[in-house]
């Protein structure tokens, strides 16, 4: 074993490193040393950001880079990102490798003590991610700074675990034998991440893998790069050693491909479209690989006859149109009683239309833009779909905003139809834009039916003052979220997150659970009888 140089050598070691890694690294140093005469250092004033691979601040082997833009307006470039290639993925993954010893033979405890220092500088540095977030991202400041908390409690909470990662003890069904189970790291785990919560969601994954004893290569979504590069510059300054948290940004069809099908690669955590989740499955299952995904959702808010409406429109327009309604938790159905139908959708539109489009930047905007143009396209064709196809009430909203100040991003008005049925492809489709459909529902047991009637399973609501009505839905709607007198979106770190059906393939992230995907079970028993005891044969006896 070789001891090197970090932050927190007393207990850091690297096991030998190998022929193979040798090479990466050399190969890796040369690189950065032609590039430091641009580079003063990971980020240059020309905003050029570069790989993390075994701990060095890389171009990529492409030597080709791609703009991040502002989507509230893209004469605002952000910085240019590495388009890495399956070469840097590799080398990042035998970075990782070489890294893996020595970061799983690291107490748990000590694992820990770097983590909540990479939650001190989330905190400290909080304000300036936030408008990074914003500004790459579109989400208004405060949402923005919601998810940055978001990634310092999953910090903190993940941090908490290293003195915990309980194990348990049972007894041995033979004397003088001892049985116990222990939780063991994955190995090196590929963490491919969305764009809609750029540092939250990251660190849902990265945490938790991290105190469970895994190494990581992180694939951040091409639109928002900059979050992520973020939360592993904190990682770095932590103290985390090399090569435990490696950071290679580029396409999802050549990083997150290869991530996903490379050998040594023991798992993949995905969270995204449910299309791509599939062939990142298929990949994994090619090669035994395991997988945790998390996709979409067709949330529903079911409002009942006796609800609070002003309350329950409050909720709907949170869980409709906050992050532009681009959440995979978002409240993209509203299932009505028939009795408050009129009632309700006349508050919900006039709090619609009253939402301020624009700049999330600017504390007075309610809404921000939404990531792109292939967005901007596939919310205008479901709102299109809506009004033609479907024949819905199109209520409010239903444009894309273009002109004046809104001439250089990527705006749509929040939208309302209205006189939806629950087989139309707007309440049955994923839009991920701030567009919301209002069913009506002459009772409980209908409102349950509708909202259980698609392929996803997610998240949902119900409104209601009475209890045992609440807990009727609770019982029957089949989602991995449910709330009771609050929107569909909230969903805070120490709870399971994750969703049955199509939205998933039944793991949870965030609570204790997701210790289950980034670890694995060993059950030990130890004999100390000191004689061969036979299970399932001599402790017959005891019985006769
Ligand atoms: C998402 O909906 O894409 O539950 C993630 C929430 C957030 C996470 C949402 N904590 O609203």
């Amino acid at each position: 074993m070789l001891r090197v140089d970090s932050p927190r050598n007393e207990y850091y070691y690297t096991p030998n490193p190998t022929p193979y890694s040798l090479a990466i690294m050399a190969q890796a140093k040369k690189a950065l040393a032609k590039k430091q005469r641009t580079h003063s250092e990971s980020r240059t004033r020309a905003n050029t950001y570069l790989n993390y691979i075994g701990g060095l601040w890389v171009p990529s082997q492409s030597g080709e880079w791609s703009e991040n833009r502002n989507p509230a307006d893209t004469r605002d470039l952000i910085g240019r990102f590495p388009v890495s290639t399956t070469e840097d993925v590799d080398a990042a993954v035998a970075a990782a490798r070489d890294a893996f010893d020595a970061w799983r033979l690291t107490p748990a405890p000590r694992r820990a003590e770097l983590m909540f220092r990479v939650g001190e500088i989330l905190i400290r540095d909080k304000q300036e991610y936030t408008a990074d977030m914003t500004r790459e991202m579109g989400k208004v400041l405060k949402e923005a700074g919601g998810d940055v908390q978001e990634a310092i409690d999953c910090t903190y909470y993940a941090a908490g675990e290293g003195r915990r990662l309980h194990g348990f003890t049972t007894p041995a069904e033979m004397p003088n034998k001892f049985a116990m189970c222990v939780r063991q790291p994955m190995g090196l785990c590929g963490l491919i991440t969305p764009w809609n919560f750029p540092m939250a969601i990251p660190s849902w994954k990265l945490m938790p893998a991290l105190v469970c004893g895994n190494t990581v290569v992180m694939k951040p979504a091409e639109d928002t790069p900059l979050s992520t590069y973020n939360l592993v510059k904190a990682c770095e300054e932590a103290g985390i050693p090399p090569g435990v948290v490696n950071l290679v940004m580029g396409h999802g069809s050549v990083v997150g491909a290869r991530l996903s099908d490379h050998p040594a690669v023991r798992l993949i955590s995905f969270t995204g479209s449910t299309e791509t989740g599939q062939r990142v499955a298929s990949a994994c299952a090619e090669r035994n690989a395991i997988c945790s995904l998390e996709m979409g959702g067709k949330n529903a808010i079911m409002v009942m006859e006796d609800a609070d409406i002003d309350n329950a429109v409050e909720g709907a327009i949170w869980g409709a149109f906050g992050t532009s309604g681009q959440r995979c938790t978002a409240s993209s159905r509203l299932i009505v009683h028939k009795k408050v139908y009129k009632k309700f959708n006349q508050q919900l539109v006039e709090r619609a239309k009253a939402l301020r489009v624009g700049n999330g930047a600017n504390s007075k905007i309610d809404v921000g833009p939404v990531i792109n143009q292939d967005a901007v396209e596939k919310i205008m064709s479901y709102i299109d779909i809506g009004r033609n196809e479907d024949g819905a009430t199109l209520s409010c909203g239903g444009r894309n905003l273009t002109k004046g100040d809104f001439a250089h991003g990527y705006f749509i008005e929040p939208t309302v139809f209205t006189d939806v049925t629950p087989d139309m492809r707007i309440a049955q489709e994923e839009i991920f834009g701030p567009v919301t459909s209002v069913i009506p529902a002459k009772s409980l047991d209908e409102a349950i039916e509708i909202a259980n009637g698609v392929q996803y399973g997610l998240s949902a609501a119900i409104y209601t003052q009475d209890v045992n009505r609440a807990f009727h839905a609770m019982n029957d709607i089949y989602t991995g979220i449910f709330y009771v007198n609050a929107s569909t979106i909230g969903a805070e770190v120490h709870l399971p997150f994750g969703g049955t059906k199509a939205t998933g393939n039944g793991h949870r992230e965030a609570g204790t659970q997701v210790l289950d995907i980034f670890s694995e079970w060993k059950s030990v028993y130890v004999d100390y009888s000191g004689k061969l005891q036979r299970a399932q044969i001599d402790n017959a006896k005891a019985i006769g």
